[in-house]
This record gives C-alpha cells, structure tokens and sequence, in this order.
C-alpha cells in the first residue's frame, strides 16, 4: 500500500479529535554534520521540537543512506507519529518509504528533494535549488559585465540534490555568455576541509592567475578555498571572484573582510513549516501542498555584512 492510499484511511480514523503535539513523538534522520548550515538545521530542529513540546527522536547518519534507512526503520518500529528525513543522496529511498507509509508514519523531507514517487512522502521543505545556482550564476555575468572569466566549481556531495540541481541552475545562469567558461568541476562533499583541499588542486592544475572565479555550492567549501588561494599568496574575492550559497555566518564575515563576493541564503529553519504541516496533517487529516518552498536571498558586498553576521551569530548559529 502506498502512503497516497493510506491516507484517506487515516484522515477518517482520526476524525475530528485533534493528536497535541505534547503527545507527538517524531523521528529526525539527519544527514550528519558537513556544514554550519546543517549544524544550525539541526539546533533549529530541536528548538522547534522543544518549543512545541514533541518527543524529537534524533539520528546523526554520519553522512550515510544506510545509516538513514536503518534510522527510519528504527522510528518505524518505535512507532513514532511522524519522520523528518533530510536526504543524503537523491536516490534509493522507494523501499524505507514504502515502509513508513505501510506503518502510516507521515514522511516530511527536509532541504534536500528525491527521486521518488511523491506519493511516498507528505511534503518536501526545501528552496528551489536550480533557482540558486541560477541566482549565483547571473551574479557573475553581472559582476564580470562581458570580461572573459575561467570558472571553477566545487560541487557538493556526489548524488544529492543540491549538488545535481545548484550545478544545472548556475550553467542556465551563464548559459549563453560565451565569456564565462567553467574549466573545473569537483566535488568538495559540503565540506571545508575538502573545501580546501580541492581547491589546492585546481590551483595547481591551472595556475592562479588562471582562474577568475570561484563557484563553490555552499559556504563551507567557499571557506576552506579562501584558505588555499591565501595560501597560494593571492586575494580571494579580488584576484579570485567567489559566489556560494548558505549565507551562514562565516560567509557574511568573509563577504564584510572582503575576501568572499556574494552568497545566497538557505534558511536553516526547515523544521518550522515542516512541523506545522505534520501536526496539521496528524491533528485533522490537512494535506499540505507537496512543496513547501523556503526563500533564497542574494547577499553581496552592498548588504551590512558585519550586522548580519552578529545577527545569525545571536540567533544560535
Ligand atoms: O541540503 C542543503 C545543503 O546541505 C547545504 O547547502 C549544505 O551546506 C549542506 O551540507
């Protein structure tokens, strides 16, 4: 049975009753702990929970779909009222939600999309994530205005979402300006350290001086390679463009020092509309619509960057 079939079922058995959130008990599979993004994700995550007074049941997956699918069985066999799942990769997940919908436990995907029927899961919070690579892309047609610029890209984790659709969203953003040319593309994993070490590489590989510009798919990447052009004894953000997404604390910093130019927010608060949709859903049957779509904001030097860094920095990240 597919969680679609059952949810009629559901809808009816629990009637007019409301389920409080004091009584809920939802499980959470977190991705691990790559980025300050998914850092704050999870603080946000547990303040939310707290705040409405749910049980929250959280796994750390240490970066594994394994370590998820084992997570989501588990909170199956707990017989939680509801599952976050922020998804490590696109694909693979038929079979761990079949299960859940088996169970009737509501599945929320949290910031990350999936190559799944959409059947399987009560709704997807997350931004659009082409929209940001396309956003990061015309920033750079923009900010080269017709000069020739060799581009290089630090994608983020190989099979996620992210990674598939920020790179697709920013080649439709320089689609078409024959001026900018990607002539790198690696993985960097989300994370500063690969960041930094990837980066290191394309330094290597194309001399400095060769490169106009940086890509990185979040600001912990975009962090780490600020590092190695520094230490390649050139300036980020001046010999080296740079432009990522996240917008988390470090980024603001970078952008306020002059060392970053532009960075597009990702709000780590995708438990809030997550939440609200499932104790709707589990309180009266209320189906949410299947995309719940956060904001994306450009940030570039024109913004107060040291003001909002003490701001993010104050709100816990
Ligand atoms: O899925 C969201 C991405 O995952 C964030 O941009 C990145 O920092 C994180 O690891």
């Amino acid at each position: 049975m597919t969680f679609k079939t059952t949810l009629l079922a559901s809808a009816i058995a629990i009637g007019p009753v409301a389920a409080f959130a004091a009584d809920m008990t939802i499980g959470f599979s977190q991705i691990g702990s790559e980025s300050g993004w998914r850092a704050a994700e999870t603080t946000v995550t547990k303040q939310e929970a707290e705040k409405r007074g749910i049980d929250l049941k959280f796994a750390d997956a240490q970066q594994k779909q394994e370590n998820q699918i084992k997570a989501i069985r588990s909170f199956i066999a707990q017989g939680v009222d509801g599952i976050l799942v922020a998804p490590v990769v696109a694909t693979g997940w038929d079979e761990v939600l079949e299960e859940a919908a088996d169970a009737e436990i509501p599945v929320v995907l949290l910031d990350r999309t999936i190559d799944a029927d959409e059947s399987l899961y009560l709704t997807a919070v997350t931004s659009d994530l082409v929209h940001e690579g396309r956003v990061a892309g015309e920033w750079l047609v923009n900010e080269m205005n017709g000069a020739d610029c060799r581009i290089v890209e630090l994608q983020g984790t190989t099979g996620s979402s992210p990674a598939i659709d920020r790179k697709n969203g920013f080649e439709q953003g320089i689609a078409g300006h024959g001026n900018l040319e990607i002539v790198r593309s690696q993985t960097g994993d989300f994370t500063r350290a690969q960041g930094k070490v990837v980066m290191e590489s394309f330094l290597k590989a194309e001399g400095g001086e060769n490169i106009c510009a940086l890509y990185a798919h979040n600001d912990d990447m975009a962090v780490g390679a600020i590092q190695a052009i520094k230490e390649a004894g050139l300036k980020p953000g001046e010999d080296i463009k740079i432009v990522a997404i996240d917008a988390v604390p470090d980024a603001h910093k970078a952008i306020a020092a002059g060392e970053m130019n532009a960075t597009i927010e990702l709000t780590p608060n995708m438990a809030g509309p997550a939440l609200d949709a499932l104790e709707a859903y589990l309180a009266s049957g209320a189906m949410p619509a299947k995309w719940i779509q956060t904001e994306s904001k450009l940030f570039t030097s024109a913004d107060d960057n040291e003001a909002i860094f003490n701001m993010k920095k104050d709100l816990g990240y």
